[in-house]
């Protein structure tokens, strides 16, 4: 029953996006028309999807060249397979070796992660295919988390778009740059579902909800993997942090999580389950304790879940150290029980540990580990490798990377995507107008914030190689000329001086508009950098109240890789722009909002919190058995009423933005949430579940969208749903589909969505994904706090 519940769960997902694509179209036509960048299906690479099941790691075509191979291996030469180094930087637990050619020619190592030099890729590669005994090739492997030379918004801005149709094409973009220099085999996406802006890695991410987590997961495999992942332009991918990484308690990164099934089933398997299903070749086990079990050697969700429910038939890889980390852990009392722990669990690679070089031997010996076991996690390996047809076409052609960077396609799409990963927080009138976009005579504007000014700083947290990017400075030069642009540094992220501050001011006092950009520098989120003040770090809160107490309009855009806690300046900073870290296009794409060129659509994929003491913080959650009758609370409580309730004294409950929160130059108005039916049956819709086909359609949710305001834009419906009466509790909101809608002035349009029974499927409290009797609401809506809501049941 679960299993196949969540086949059609996956076929519904793959129905939604198809509806998306073809809404997206128009606007990609638009925004694109001229770049020679495809609408969808007119660029080769997006015009047919692989049935994954056929030409992925999955491919039955592959099981007898594996077994061939396997069949002529060695002890050793096996576990050589399951070994990986890094054999570049960084440097950590597990590097520093200086043997790996000889190690590679005595098939003791399987693949290698970091290196990015093609000759030395090349020459690697030699010494497997031609020296070692069995001709195996390596597979490299790199972080390439969103984009590669051509950088794309950090995944948390990607997200922001809403948009999986261009997270694909990015992916694309990526893999095709990348695998120009021979790395076939990216660390991403990471799909942890994150609650906390305080974990560094939300950046990394699409963010708290699954549904659309889901969407963005399975976006990138696509594009990664491409229609064919033998072709020699694909990445395999590998999913990311399996599972419960992004729980960490307290934020606080490689801690601890508690998740109960029921949540781990509805909240944080899902982008997990929909990237697999798309196709995903390899997954990523994770550094954290889940319940108490290291995600590294955690058989639950290693081989119960992933392999026997969801059929998974690529390849573990532990994530770097992991396994190593076992001992640190306290479930392993040295380095051959945590081998034996992870291996037996599931894990079939060994990132950096090199626990598996060292102790499977051994242990396979001993009889401690199975022979049977070690030659499952072979078969895995070997998949990736063929199904990437690298044993066919182990080289890559070192000249292919000097016509795969920096396409004018790619250039245009990276900007296309980080406009619209903007999301527009505020933008309030400063004298009757809002103060956004700026007029295009406006004459003298001053540039404040380091950010503005260091090309390097905008482009994100990958760690993959950088390019050179036009700050959004020099840009404001460019298009206003040397002598309109006044700029103040206004000191560093962390470090500023009064006189910086004083300057600023001064700079700030002789234009007509300053442009204040603050916020973190990419170190500061990813990973290692979780936070536990989520302000503007250094003296950059000074620095904003100093420049907006001047008078002058401030415009506020804020780079950084989550949401941070800015009351004063939500309140007394007339016009602000959460930019994230946009990526190589930064200063033309933040030039282009700002002056109107581009009309944000971007929305919050986080519930964007007041203050650090709201975290974790998620519109989906549960309620309570005393939810706060109000939503705007005073405090301190005044009343028993309104204090025996679940709040706090000293804040609101309510984030400063909802999830799905984003504005734009234009208004939108919505109609009421129409259902075409009052009533379904839990039974009808449990057998649908069931089936193998694609899911049908059971319930049709309308409502109007109008542009009340004077310019085009693009609108992001939303569709929540919540279910009263089932066996287990659910969130007072959840997502289950989105819409881009572009709207002309004055325009008004049906938006209608098409739900499927598994929008009504929940982990129920007998451990199954099930459709149950329940009061259902349904809201189209612009963001997971507003909208009007439609009522009907689900009988027996
Ligand atoms: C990170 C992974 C990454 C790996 C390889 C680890 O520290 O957690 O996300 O893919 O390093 O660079």
């Amino acid at each position: 029953m679960e299993l196949a519940g969540r086949k059609a769960m996956a076929g519904s997902v793959r129905l939604q996006w198809r509806g998306q694509r073809s809404r997206v179209l128009l606007f990609v036509a638009l925004c694109l028309g001229h770049s020679g960048l495809s609408a969808h299906g007119q660029s080769p690479a997006f015009e047919s999807h692989r049935d994954p099941s056929e030409s992925g790691v999955g491919a039955p075509k592959l099981d007898a060249r594996v077994e061939s191979i396997l069949k002529s291996m060695t002890l050793d030469e096996k576990i050589g397979q399951l070994v990986q180094y890094s054999a570049g930087q960084p440097t950590g637990p597990g590097t520093g070796r200086s043997d790996y050619k000889e190690m590679i020619a005595r098939g003791q190592i399987g693949a290698l992660l970091n290196v990015i030099e093609t000759p030395l890729i090349n020459e690697y590669q030699r010494i497997a295919v031609e020296k070692s005994r069995l001709h195996i090739p390596l597979l490299f492997g790199l972080d390439v988390l969103h984009g590669f030379r051509t950088e794309f918004p950090i995944p948390l801005g990607m997200a922001s778009t809403w948009d999986p149709d261009l997270v694909e094409k990015a992916a694309r973009v990526a893999a095709s740059e990348a695998s120009a220099i021979g790395i076939r085999w990216t660390f991403s996406p990471m799909v942890d579902i994150a609650r906390d802006a305080r974990w560094g890695r939300i950046a990394e991410g699409a963010g708290e909800d699954p549904f659309l987590g889901s969407e963005m997961a399975a976006a990138y495999v696509r594009g990664y993997q491409g229609a064919h992942l033998d072709a020699p332009d694909t990445m395999a991918a590998c999913v990311k942090h399996y599972v419960g990484y992004g729980a960490a308690e307290a934020g606080r990164d490689y801690n601890s999580t508690e998740i109960s099934e029921h949540t781990l089933r509805e909240f944080y398997l899902p982008p997990f389950h929909a990237a697999v299903d798309a196709g995903a070749a390899t997954v990523m086990s994770a550094f954290n304790s889940l319940n108490g079990v290291p995600a590294s050697a955690n058989p639950f969700t290693l081989t119960e879940i992933l392999r026997k429910q969801w059929g998974f038939k690529g390849m573990v890889v532990s994530d770097w150290s992991s396994i190593g980390e076992l001992v640190a852990h306290g479930i392993a009392i040295d380095d051959a029980a945590a081998a034996r722990k992870a291996l037996l669990a599931g894990v079939d690679m060994d990132m950096a540990s090199s626990l598996y070089h060292d102790q499977l031997a051994q242990l396979a010996h001993s009889g401690a580990v199975p022979l049977t076991k070690i030659d499952e996690s072979v078969r895995r390996v070997l998949r990736v490798k063929l199904a990437l047809g690298l044993f066919d076409h182990p080289y890559v052609d070192e000249s292919r990377a000097q016509s795969a960077f920096f396409l004018p396609d790619s250039l245009r799409l990276a900007q296309s995507i980080a406009e619209h990963s903007f999301v527009l927080l505020k933008n309030a009138p400063v004298a009757g107008t809002p103060l956004l976009p700026l007029p295009k005579n406006v004459k003298t504007v001053a540039v404040i914030g380091s950010l503005a000014d260091n090309p390097s700083d905008p482009e994100g947290t990958s760690s993959a190689p950088k390019a050179g990017v036009l700050s959004f400075q020099a840009e404001l030069v460019r298009r206003l000329g040397e002598s309109n642009v006044l700029r103040a540094k206004g000191g560093g992220i962390l470090k500023t001086s009064d006189d910086e501050i004083a300057a600023a001011v001064d700079v700030a006092k002789r234009s007509d508009v300053v442009i204040l950009t603050l916020g973190e520098s990419p170190a500061m989120s990813g990973e290692a950098a979780s936070r536990a003040h989520l302000g503007l770090p250094g003296r950059q809160e000074e620095l904003l109240e100093a420049v907006v107490n001047t008078g002058k309009p401030v415009v506020l855009v804020l780079f950084s890789g989550r949401p941070l806690t800015l009351p004063w300046a939500f309140e007394h900073v007339p016009a602000v722009l959460a930019a994230w870290f946009p990526g190589t296009e930064a200063g033309p794409a933040l030039a282009r909002t700002l002056f109107g060129e581009s009309n944000p659509s971007g929305k919050l994929v986080v519930s964007w919190p007041r203050s650090v003491g709201q975290e974790p913080l998620y519109y989906n959650a549960l309620s309570t058995g005393r939810p706060p009758k109000k939503i705007d609370l005073t405090h301190p409580p005044i009343d028993v009423e309104s204090k025996y309730v679940s709040r706090y004294i000293d804040e609101q409950n309510s984030p400063q933005f909802p999830f799905g929160y984003g504005l734009s130059y234009t208004a939108f108005s919505f109609g009421p949430t129409q259902i075409d039916k009052a009533q379904l049956r839990a039974k009808d819709l449990n057998a649908e579940l069931g089936a193998r086909t694609e899911p049908l359609n059971v319930l049709t949710v309308t409502a109007a969208v109008s542009n009340t305001g004077s310019l085009a834009g693009e609108e992001l419906v939303q569709l929540y749903v919540r279910l009263l009466g089932t066996s287990t509790a659910q969130p007072v909101r959840a997502l289950k589909g989105f819409q881009r809608v572009t709207l002309a002035a004055g325009e008004t349009k049906q938006v209608t969505f098409q739900l499927t029974p598994d929008a009504f499927a929940i982990w129920n409290n007998r451990n199954q994904f099930a459709v149950e009797p329940a009061n259902v609401t349904v809201w189209i809506s612009p963001d997971s706090a507003s909208g009007s809501d439609a009522q009907m049941k689900i009988l027996p």
